[in-house]
């Protein structure tokens, strides 16, 4: 459930009026809600009961920093694949001590840089890393967390591009291997095994395939403490999906719910990774018609948000719910392709979405609020979108457009 409603003809963002907000900041635009991110965050925080647990919002989501900060101030943990994204978690407020660092291509420099702020959990991918660990943490003469990242070899059932957990991915250890690379894990002198790790995927719509992997997981755990390595927390990832169009993804508490009923009994830590399931539904990008054209008998509105803005439509082919910021009656409606001003035929936000608009109008493309901003780029020399974020009946520029000047920062004419 999100805090996006319409009251009578016009859009909301909790109490702030949408078309209210483009005219303050312009278009393209994203808009957060707060109110959003936070249930979302508690819904998972709650699910998961007596059982001891750690929520660790997957930064690549949206990494703005006034969103990282609300969930600071909840007491979220964070999973991070970069030294950046690190950085932004510390510039936020968030807890070193509470992050979980994943990701196949760990640089030494970065690995350095996360012992030195101390944080929770480096989530190991491959045998070299850990290699990689143990020699950084000995220059550094510090004792380096670490969990191995298994791949439970489970189909996901999601789109090949978000799908992780299968043998033939780069991801992960494979599960069969993993005894061993524990074994080996534990001589190393300047390591601490924690735990396990594993994440099979993005936008998953049932809870079969979490309960799956955990399965596999959890006959691991088992096998490695009869061989002394007790183990004290699992990381089940992130991946629960969302609805875009017609999914009926179960929803946070009952998945968080189901995966720490399987826990129950045990003396350990449950870590979540959720990215999507907390931001999607807390965004829309809000853009505004430019044109109305038709070719061939085919209709396209022309917006000002582009593919640089929004990827995922031309990337995955994803749907994501266009609809007018204020609905009107006096005119027809038709079929269009929503597109940009991008150079490329792949631009596009929706196909063949049925809208009553005029060339002014506004649209909202909804569930934008993950894998949104920090997807975008500057392709065709576009500044970045503006970044607002609603509390209530306030709203916060947390990121300005960028301007035309900063396009050209840090680039040098030859002498
Ligand atoms: N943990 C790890 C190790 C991950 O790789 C990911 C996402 C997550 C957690 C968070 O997954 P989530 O809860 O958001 O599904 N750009 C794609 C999604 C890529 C997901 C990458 N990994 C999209 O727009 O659909």
């Amino acid at each position: 459930m999100d805090y996006f409603n319409r009251r009578q003809q016009h859009l909301f963002a909790e109490e702030c009026a949408v078309e209210e907000l483009a005219k303050t900041y312009g278009t393209p635009l994203y808009v957060y809600s707060r109110a959003t991110i936070e249930r979302h965050w508690h819904a998972f925080d709650q699910a998961a009961g007596e059982q001891p647990h750690l929520v660790c919002y997957a930064v690549k989501a949206n990494s703005n920093l006034a969103v990282l900060n609300v969930m600071a101030r909840l007491g979220s943990g964070f999973d991070i694949v970069s030294q950046g994204e690190l950085a932004r978690v510390l510039k936020a407020g968030g807890d070193a001590k509470k992050v979980v660092f994943s990701g196949v291509g760990k640089k030494a420099s970065e690995i350095a840089f996360a012992l030195e702020q101390g944080i929770y959990c480096f989530n190991v991918e491959s045998e070299a890393e850990l290699d990689r660990i143990q020699a950084v943490a000995e220059s550094m003469d510090k004792t380096a967390p670490v969990s191995l990242r298994v791949n439970p070899d489970v189909d996901a059932g999601t789109h090949p591009y978000i799908s992780t957990g299968l043998k033939e991915n780069k991801f992960g250890i494979n599960i069969d291997d993993a005894v061993r690379i524990y074994q080996k894990a534990s001589t190393m002198p300047n390591l601490a095994i924690k735990g396990v790790d594993c994440h099979i995927g993005s936008q998953l719509t049932e809870i079969r395939p979490f309960l799956d992997a955990l399965d596999r997981v959890l006959i691991l755990v088992d096998n490695l403490a009869e061989q002394g390595i007790v183990l004290s927390h699992i990381d089940v990832g992130g991946g629960l999906g969302v609805c875009y169009d017609k999914e009926q993804p179960p929803h946070p508490k009952e998945y968080a719910k189901a995966i720490a009923e399987k826990l129950d009994g045990r003396n350990i830590t449950l870590v979540y990774e959720p990215g999507r399931a907390i931001m999607a539904n807390a965004g829309i990008l809000v853009t505004e018609v430019e044109f109305l054209k038709t070719n061939e008998g085919r209709n396209f509105a022309i917006v000002d948000a582009a593919m640089n803005d929004l990827i995922r439509p031309s990337l995955y082919q994803a749907w994501q719910n266009i609809i007018p910021v204020s609905l009107r009656e006096d005119t027809a409606s038709a079929y269009y392709d929503v597109v940009g001003p991008v150079c490329e035929t792949g631009d596009f936000l929706g196909k063949d979405r049925e809208l009553a608009i005029k060339a002014g109008d506004l649209l909202a493309v909804r569930s934008s609020g993950a894998y949104g901003f920090t997807m975008s780029s500057n392709y065709n020399s576009r500044p970045r979108a503006a970044e607002v974020m609603v509390d209530g009946d306030k709203s916060v520029l947390v990121r300005a457009r960028e301007t035309i000047e900063s396009l050209w920062q840090g680039e040098n004419l030859l002498p």
